[in-house]
């Protein structure tokens, strides 16, 4: 009954001004991308239906090429936001700004939170305070609703780890929702990368009718008639860089995925967060091999590819055009579109290392559709000598 009345509620814009009593939470989405941004998101609706407060629904924070502050895009500009309501109660920052915020957070009873001090930009500061609004996106993304804070909250040593402790209870206790009715935190609520109960949680994360619409467009106009193989190539210089703590880290970004959380299913390497272009042709060889094998009424005709600097389209199809295959690229720069169409796609080969590609990964396991990752599992260089000794 509870996920219907909200559908109403949010669609007919109507007793929009009925409040939640058990309380709010809003934080902002003030690290990385969208990948980053979008694991946050899964934590923060977790939390936030732990501690049963209406979740207010952060804008994506994006930037833009030589503008110095970012950008807020509504959260339902990408995403649905009836399906969040199957999960938990939800409402967007703007509706909750307009409707909710004058009733109950007046600007003398904004209070930002964070686990402890920060320090602020500017040296002069010297107060204890969390700056949430110091530098960007942290300013940028409060001025989209005018929204200044008043004073500081330090919340340590609570935590969001809601599955492992009783740390929602004690929430509760001392900030309940009579004296504390809107929870607004600098960052996100939640740990990178997602953490492994929250990631069924993409179940409720469905692109909005604009988005499917393009990605369906796409395909019908540009992708020839038959199965595609999706695949996410990141190689962009901010990247080549970051993977140089494959050298000296366990796990980096998103590499849980494929790894485990544990390490239980290996260690990390420099191949499974950078790729060298044989790599994808030889791995694109034997997937498309392989399905052959399996249904050949099912062949692979083409590959959509995702990347944020080189496609490669030229060596793909110079490496598959005999086999039959093309590679194709969206004409314009649209990772959410990119997004929605990997999510479709046949098969998907994404960076196990990357939070763009776990997003894909995420959304087909919700699905049930295939994936794999670059150069995992990973090839054994002994293989070779192993077998000299066997012999
Ligand atoms: C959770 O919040 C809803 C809405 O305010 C309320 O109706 C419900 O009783 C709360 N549940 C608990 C367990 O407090
Ligand atoms: C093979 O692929 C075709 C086309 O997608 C599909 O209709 C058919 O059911 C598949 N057959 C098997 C055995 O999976």
């Amino acid at each position: 009954m509870f996920p219907i009345f909200w559908i109403l509620l949010i669609l007919c814009g109507v007793n929009s001004e009925e409040i939640d009593s058990s309380g709010y939470l809003a934080y902002c989405p003030c690290m990385g991308r969208f990948g980053n941004q979008a694991d946050h998101f899964l934590g923060g609706l977790a939390f936030s239906q732990a501690l049963n407060r209406t979740l207010i629904l952060p804008p994506w924070v994006e930037y833009r090429k030589g503008e110095i502050r970012s950008i807020q895009v509504p959260y339902d500009k990408y995403f649905k936001v009836e399906k969040l309501l199957e999960y938990h109660r939800v409402i967007l920052m703007h509706d909750f700004m307009e409707h909710i915020a004058p009733q109950i957070w007046p600007p003398e009873k904004r209070i930002s939170f964070c686990y402890l001090e920060r320090q602020s930009l500017n040296k002069e500061n010297t107060k204890k305070d969390c700056y949430a609004k110091d530098g960007n996106p942290f300013g940028p993304f409060w001025d989209t609703y005018n929204i200044d804070f008043v004073k500081s909250e330090f919340f340590g040593p609570l935590h969001f780890d809601v599955h492992h402790s009783d740390v929602a209870a004690k929430w509760s206790q001392k900030y309940p929702s009579s004296n504390w009715p809107v929870l607004a935190f600098t960052g996100a609520p939640a740990s990178f990368p997602v953490q492994m109960e929250n990631r069924k949680l993409q179940k409720y994360v469905v692109w909005s009718d604009e988005i499917q619409e393009k990605a369906k467009k796409f395909i019908k106009e540009n992708l020839p008639k038959g199965a595609f193989i999706g695949i996410h190539l990141r190689n962009g210089i901010d990247w080549v860089r970051a993977c140089e703590h494959t050298k000296t880290s366990q796990h980096l970004f998103a590499s849980p995925q494929c790894l485990g959380y544990n390490n239980e299913k290996g260690d990390l390497y420099q191949e499974l967060c950078l790729q060298t272009k044989e790599i994808v042709v030889k791995q694109l060889k034997r997937l498309i091999k392989k399905v052959k094998e399996i249904n050949k009424s099912n062949e692979i005709k083409s590959i959509f590819v995702a990347s944020d600097s080189n496609h490669h389209i030229g060596d793909i199809n110079a490496a598959l055009g005999r086999m039959g295959v093309s590679a194709h690229k969206l004409d314009e720069d649209n990772p959410h579109v990119d997004l929605a169409i990997l999510g479709t796609a046949n098969y998907f080969i994404g960076n196990c290392v990357s939070s763009f590609s776990a997003f894909v990964k995420r959304e087909r396991d919700v699905k049930g559709f295939p994936s794999y990752f670059w150069a995992f599992p990973k090839e054994r260089s002994h293989r070779y000598e192993n077998k000299h000794d066997e012999l």
